[in-house]
């Protein structure tokens, strides 16, 4: 007998929750009907959901066209927020400034801009493309992005100075702690900041026992978001039948040839919506 399993943590986070609440809010607020509308950046790393609220009345725009904004059109900034330079930008045109920056990466910008106060020096890890580290790292000057434990040990980290380290919210915790653990052995004047946040890590862990208990694991979520990403890594490191998909269109019959324990998780910003439809999927396939 064929079964699909669940992760017992996936889909929505309680910021992407949010972030769709805010543009919700504003769409049924009756003042807000002849105003334009737009969303600055992808508002979560989910083609299905910016398309949504897409149909709904909001357009999408990018950073380079803030100057062509009027004042009192509502700007919805995305969960992962947004820089330094670009804040001082919308505050100068007099908008209507939604932020729908999740709580857990403005955190992680408050305490960075707190180190700095404190005469740390600030080391980051994190992806240096990705919008949420963009933000957060356009607050200190001098501060040092590393993609991995690998990157940051060719560094000298002076034993005179005071560090503080962050990482991106999405980080693999595994990887975390290995880091925690090299800078503990090796250093006495690094703090260390744990903020990857309680979605990711849930997410990771659920994922983490379905692909040791499944044939056949499914990662469902757009290509740009990065939990997702992890998502798939921790998978496919432990099952190797492991595929990402964003859409239905993505799965393919012989992914499920001769499997009889299916798995489906899913990244913090894919709606239910897209998983229900992925499962249906599944399942013609396996009555067919
Ligand atoms: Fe926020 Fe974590 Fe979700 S940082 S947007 S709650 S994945």
């Amino acid at each position: 007998k064929v079964t699909i399993i669940r992760a017992n943590k996936m889909g929505f986070c309680f910021g992407v929750m949010e972030a769709v609440r805010l543009c919700e809010d504003i769409l049924q607020d009756p003042k807000n009907a002849n105003k334009n509308k737009y969303i600055l950046g992808m508002l979560v790393h989910n083609d299905f959901v910016v398309q949504s609220f897409e149909k709904k009345g909001f357009v999408t725009i990018e950073e380079s066209e803030i100057s062509s904004l009027e004042k009192g059109d509502i700007v919805v900034i995305r969960a992962h927020g947004i820089t330094k330079e670009v804040q001082k930008q919308l505050e100068e045109k007099e908008l209507d400034l939604y932020d729908a920056t999740c709580i857990f990466v403005s955190q992680i910008k408050l305490k960075i801009l707190w180190a700095i106060e404190q005469g740390y020096d600030i080391i980051f890890i994190g992806d240096k493309h990705h919008p949420e580290v963009k933000g957060i790292t356009s607050y200190a000057k001098n501060i040092q992005i590393f993609a991995s434990l690998e990157e940051l040990k060719k560094v000298t980290i002076e034993k005179e100075k005071k560090y503080f380290l962050s990482t991106q919210t999405t980080l693999n915790q595994k990887k975390f702690l290995e880091i925690k653990k090299y800078m503990e052995e090796n250093y006495s004047n690094v703090y260390i900041f744990n903020k990857i946040c309680g979605a990711t890590q849930e997410r990771q862990k659920a994922t983490e026992s379905l692909a040791k208990e499944v044939d056949v694991v499914f990662v469902l979520g757009g290509k740009k978001s990065s939990n997702t990403q992890k998502l798939y890594e921790i998978s496919k490191s432990l099952n190797p039948n492991t595929y990402l998909l964003e859409k239905e269109e993505d799965l393919e019959e012989a992914y499920l040839q001769g499997k009889s324990k299916i798995g489906l998780t899913a990244g913090a910003s894919t709606p239910e919506e897209i998983i229900r439809n992925i499962e249906n999927k599944i399942r013609g396939i396996l009555d067919a």
